[in-house]
């Protein structure tokens, strides 16, 4: 490895979870199980990607430690929280995403991994009826409260850093207010003010991370982190954020289909995406008011893409729809399908279809884990803010919209900026990125 800037990786890596259900205790699972060479993280960039570093004769392809350093995963330790008091073994016998013959080898482990009381409040997701819920005086009490939980669990497990991910339940939208989000000063004037409309549980979660030394991952389409208020404690603390939504299934197909529409110039009327998911997180999504908050996530992804103004012959007026049905007996197997209306030579019209048949947590776990450790990596070596070399990984990435500022959502201009970010942070130049 060259020397680089980085800090190195050394001592305890803390991941605190929001939300110990399906998929976090997939990605424990998987973890334990990996670092006991029971099973392989399959779908991790950390683990697996190779990235080209120099040019001509000098070229060669490292993996992600060979050129940064990353955190071993034997380094890890986890904690959680959760309004349910399951631990992390009974949890991922309860979702039964995994066989217990994948469980069992790491029983021990997980059922240490015990639930701290959750910061949370019903009118943000009215299906869920756990009782390990922290007792709050207000938004203010209810961060500190978490802050506490950082600081014990980093003294009594002698941990060097944390990051946070919020992989909890998605909370009812809530709409960008200037006046509560646009400044930290309002934020916390708001949480002392126990302002339950504008501070969603989410944010005390984010405040008390970023406010503790620790990044924050936004794995759910929450509005939490994509604000300036947080961006602005973000800086402040010297913190990374990523967000919003991991991009796991349906819109990961979407990112990666729609430049092949884009780059031959074929046009698109209409682009129908619908699933049926029979999870904890499908039973949430049954709400309209926690759906509105995933489809504005599902529904950003096109339109940066294939954009109607730089080619109003190809993409004026496309109908982009997309629907997630609550379905049982799925459980976490969800079956998504795309129905593409896409138009040819003289207007002609053709259609795609697309039915992927997915496992959502085994989808998301290994972006748990890239999340958490290129986060970890970020802060290390002194970035903070938006990290939108992260978006590659998410389906709504962070991006100052207050300054005009447009997502990348096309996944192989993403995949430039992750491979770029990586030869920055070793010290090697950064490639041209792609149109
Ligand atoms: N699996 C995927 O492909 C995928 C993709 C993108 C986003 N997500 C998001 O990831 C999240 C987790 O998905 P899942 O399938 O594991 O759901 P899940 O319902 O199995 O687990 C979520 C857990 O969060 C807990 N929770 C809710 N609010 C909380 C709070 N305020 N504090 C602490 N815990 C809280 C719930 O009790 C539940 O146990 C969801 O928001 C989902 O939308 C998943």
């Amino acid at each position: 490895m060259k020397t680089t800037n980085v800090k190195p990786a050394t001592g305890k890596l803390g991941v605190m979870v929001v939300g110990l259900g399906a998929v976090t205790s997939t990605f424990m699972t998987g973890v334990l199980m990996a670092r006991k060479g029971l099973a392989k993280p399959v779908g991790s960039m950390t683990q697996y990607d190779k990235i080209r570093v120099g040019e001509g004769s000098e070229k060669k392809y490292l993996k992600y430690n060979e050129i940064v350093p990353i955190a071993d995963l034997n380094d890890i330790v986890f904690a959680a929280w959760d309004v349910y008091p399951a631990n992390a073994y009974e949890s991922a016998i309860n979702a039964e995403v995994l066989k217990e013959k994948d469980i069992n080898p790491v029983k021990e482990e997980l059922e240490a991994i015990k639930p701290l009381k959750a910061a949370f409040d019903h009118n943000y997701a009215k299906r869920l009826d756990g009782d390990n819920v922290k007792q709050v005086k207000d938004r203010w009490d209810m961060t500190e409260q978490l802050r506490e939980d950082i600081r014990n669990f980093k003294k009594e497990n002698g941990i060097d850093r944390v990051v946070v991910l919020w992989a909890a339940s998605t909370e009812v939208y809530v709409p960008v207010d200037e006046k509560v989000h646009g400044s930290l000063a309002a934020l916390e004037a708001a949480m002392k003010a126990d302002d339950k409309e504008h501070i969603a549980p989410s944010m005390c979660y984010a405040y008390a991370a970023l406010a503790e030394g620790a990044p924050f991952i936004m794995g759910a389409p929450n509005t939490t982190v994509d604000i300036p208020a947080m961006w602005e404690l973000s800086e402040k603390t010297g913190m990374p954020i990523a967000g919003k939504d991991f991009k796991t299934g349906q819109t990961l197909v979407k990112s990666g289909f729609a430049p092949i529409i884009g780059t031959r110039c074929l046009g698109l009327s209409g682009w129908f995406s619908t699933n049926i998911l029979g999870n904890r997180d499908g039973l949430v999504l049954d709400e309209p008011a926690n759906f509105r908050t995933k489809e504005v996530s599902k529904l950003s992804t096109l339109e940066s893409i294939l954009v109607p103004e730089e080619q109003p012959d190809l993409y004026t007026d496309y109908y982009h729809k997309v629907r997630i049905n609550y379905y049982p007996p799925r459980n976490d197997n969800k079956e998504g399908w795309d129905n593409i209306d896409i138009f040819g030579w003289m207007g002609y019209p053709m259609q795609i279809k697309i039915n992927f048949l997915c496992r959502d947590s085994i989808l998301a776990a290994p972006l748990c884990l890239d999340l958490v450790l290129l986060s970890d990596l970020a802060a290390r070596a002194g970035r903070h803010g938006i990290q939108r070399f992260l978006s590659f990984f998410l389906k709504s990435p962070m991006h100052d919209y207050t300054k005009g500022e447009v997502p990348v959502n096309h996944l192989f201009q993403q995949y430039v900026m992750l491979k770029n970010a990586i030869r920055e942070m070793g010290g090697y130049p950064a490639d041209e990125p792609i149109d």
